[in-house]
């Protein structure tokens, strides 16, 4: 932040939500709070419900074009009738610190990039500050969003893992889960991994969020698993506030280039 307090100005976070999911207001007030501690100034763009395509279009371009918005971000996901591709195509690559936008994606791809998904970032951080060593390891991840599955695939496989990525239509699952010596769930259904499916010793990394009728849950079933992994990551604790701190490290690098966009 010292490049930032040089010359007084700081960060710029646009962060777009469309209300009506309780769960998008949850995250978009934790982020807003992270930018007010490390010094990025956000502002809130809620939109109503039966908020237009074009409005949404509109208030993107607006954004594109100002100098002092270093990072646009839309939370997903978005009401039926808007085409969230549609609207992610729309935000300048060089704001799109969620790095959704094809440009940062196929960057992604061919490992030369300015953003990575806040996500499989924080996750990867939380691999590499707990000294845990990925080349060569088989990785299985669970899940195939765009969001999370894909580009994590894609951040372990750049550090020489050997990944596997599951779905709903993979035969065997447990066996291949078992086989892993890093697992990332990342499906969407709580305790979905249980400890049988989990190798002696494994990482466990647990990128779910349900809401239950016993509370938060990740896709891990904790307490059981927690008896076999070497490492796990808790819900909530573990990989939420890792995507939080991915993004304000996103928004920071846009602004450091702030000046040749
Ligand atoms: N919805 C769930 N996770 C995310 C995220 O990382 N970014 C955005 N924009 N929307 C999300």
């Amino acid at each position: 932040m010292e490049v930032l307090s040089q010359n007084g100005a700081k960060p710029g976070l646009a962060v777009i939500i469309v209300e009506g999911d309780s769960a998008s207001r949850i995250y978009v007030n934790n982020k807003k709070k992270a930018c007010a501690e490390v010094g990025i100034n956000s502002e809130e763009y809620a939109l109503p419900s039966d908020v237009s395509e074009d409005e949404l279009l509109k208030l993107i371009d607006t954004l594109n074009k100002r100098d002092d918005i270093d990072g646009i971000l839309v939370q997903l996901p978005l009401p039926r009738h808007i085409d969230e591709e549609k609207i992610i195509m729309a935000i300048d690559p060089k704001k799109d610190v969620d790095a959704f936008h094809p440009v940062n994606t196929g960057k992604i791809m061919i490992g030369n990039f300015d953003f990575l998904p806040c996500t499989p970032a924080g996750v990867m951080e939380l691999i590499h500050e707990s000294g845990i060593q990925v080349q060569g390891k088989d990785a299985v991840v669970i899940g195939r969003s765009n969001i999370v599955g894909k580009p994590m695939a894609m951040l372990l496989l750049h550090e020489s893992a050997t990944v596997t990525v599951c779905h709903s239509k993979t035969q065997d699952l447990k066996q291949k889960v078992k086989n892993a010596d890093i697992v990332v769930a990342a499906v969407g259904r709580a305790n979905f991994v249980t400890a049988d499916m989990v190798k002696d010793g494994a990482v466990v990394i647990d990128v779910g969020i349900n809401r239950t009728e016993e509370g938060l849950r990740g896709d891990v079933d904790f307490d059981a698993v927690s008896e076999v992994a070497g490492a796990i990551t808790p819900v909530p604790g573990g990989v939420g506030p890792m995507t939080i701190a991915m993004l304000m490290r996103n928004t920071v690098t846009s602004f450091k280039l702030r000046d040749i966009r």
